[in-house]
């Protein structure tokens, strides 16, 4: 008689999300869809991530794709995640700076940050919720975490604002298009034009300099530009989309060179602040930060972007 052998399943990756809103809900169908990793969506509304994660639920029965996804209002339901996305906090109206969210969203990060590491002490946390590089930093000091396991989302949002733009001025494919943002996540952002390529080819070869100033200064105004269209809310299918690369990279161990906010001990000649720059991204979280060599020019862009970081890092 032939015995059935027993396959223990593999667990399956877990994401909690904190806020079913509009990033939040887009990032869990992403994540949902690709087959990625179970998905928790946690907010405080009650029924809203119930309803949302039914609704997923639903549609992956259609994308024949089959990751559980729970919504709840109890921290318990996190629990083992393997990473933790922050998305909970108010958007930006017309008008509003990214920094007038600051005392209502810190509030929000400290809360849900305890509760969610209790859950989950391993976790890598991905904040999103704005001004996002000071949400980073805060969301670091609660947490209590080593500085790799916290990093921010913002520098791929940027990136990809500033190569839709090129890609719209040359009429080439986007696809082809690599760009660099560095900074934190506000006006004073630091597209790098010279680190910025089709295929290879710095941009600076291919848009005259007037075209370039236009596009970084409409690049340094992504959000704003959305949030003034929309009316009611703020930007989240390009938020989504790069949250989910980070997450992504992280579950797969993939050590992707991104963008993003994190803590600085001296690089760039900045300490005690998260900010954006090169990271290499991985399961352990923030695996390298890379340096490169700046003009004088770009790292007082830089370090004037850092100013206002920590001026704000100053009022939590
Ligand atoms: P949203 O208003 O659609 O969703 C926010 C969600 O957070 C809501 O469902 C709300 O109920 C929930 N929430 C509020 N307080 C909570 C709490 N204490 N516990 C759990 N959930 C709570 O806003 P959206 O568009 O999803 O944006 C979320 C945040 O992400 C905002 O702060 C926004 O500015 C930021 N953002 C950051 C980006 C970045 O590049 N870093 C890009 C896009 C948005
Ligand atoms: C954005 O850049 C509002 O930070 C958000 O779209």
């Amino acid at each position: 008689m032939i015995m059935p052998t027993l396959v223990q399943a593999s667990r399956s990756p877990q994401v909690t999300i904190i806020g079913a809103g509009n990033v939040g809900g887009t990032l869990a169908h992403r994540i949902a869809e690709s087959n990625l990793a179970n998905v928790v969506l946690c907010d405080i509304v009650q029924g809203k991530p119930q309803g949302i994660a039914l609704d997923l639920m639903q549609a992956s029965a259609i994308a024949k794709v089959d990751r559980q996804i729970v919504g709840t209002n109890d921290y318990a339901d996190t629990k083992n995640s393997d990473v933790i996305v922050l998305t909970a906090g108010l958007p930006r109206k017309e008008g509003m700076s990214r920094n007038d969210l600051l005392r209502i969203n810190a509030s929000i990060v400290k809360d849900v940050v305890s509760k969610a590491i209790a859950q989950s002490p391993n976790a890598i946390l991905i904040v999103v919720t704005n001004p996002l590089d000071v949400m980073t930093y805060l969301a670091w000091q609660v947490s209590g975490f080593p500085t790799h396991q916290v990093v921010g989302m913002a520098g791929v949002l940027d990136a990809a604002r500033f190569q839709t733009f090129i890609a719209m001025e040359l009429g080439i494919s986007s696809a082809d298009i690599n760009a660099m943002v560095l900074g934190g996540h506000g006006d004073l952002m630091v597209p790098l034009p010279r680190l910025s390529t089709v295929n290879s080819v710095p941009i600076t070869e291919l848009i005259n300099k007037d075209a370039i100033d236009r596009i970084v200064e409409r690049t340094r105004n992504g959000g704003a530009e959305i949030v003034k269209l929309m009316q009611n809310g703020s930007a989240y299918f390009a938020p989504s989309a790069a949250a989910y690369s980070m997450v992504e990279a992280v579950l797969s161990d993939r050590h992707r060179l991104f963008p993003a906010a994190a803590y600085l001990t001296g690089e760039y000649g900045l300490k005690d602040i998260f900010m954006g720059v090169p990271v290499q991204l991985g399961r352990q979280g923030v695996e390298k930060i890379i340096e490169l060599q700046l003009t004088s020019d770009e790292l007082a862009v830089l370090h004037a972007s850092a100013t206002s970081i920590q001026e704000n890092i100053n009022l939590l």
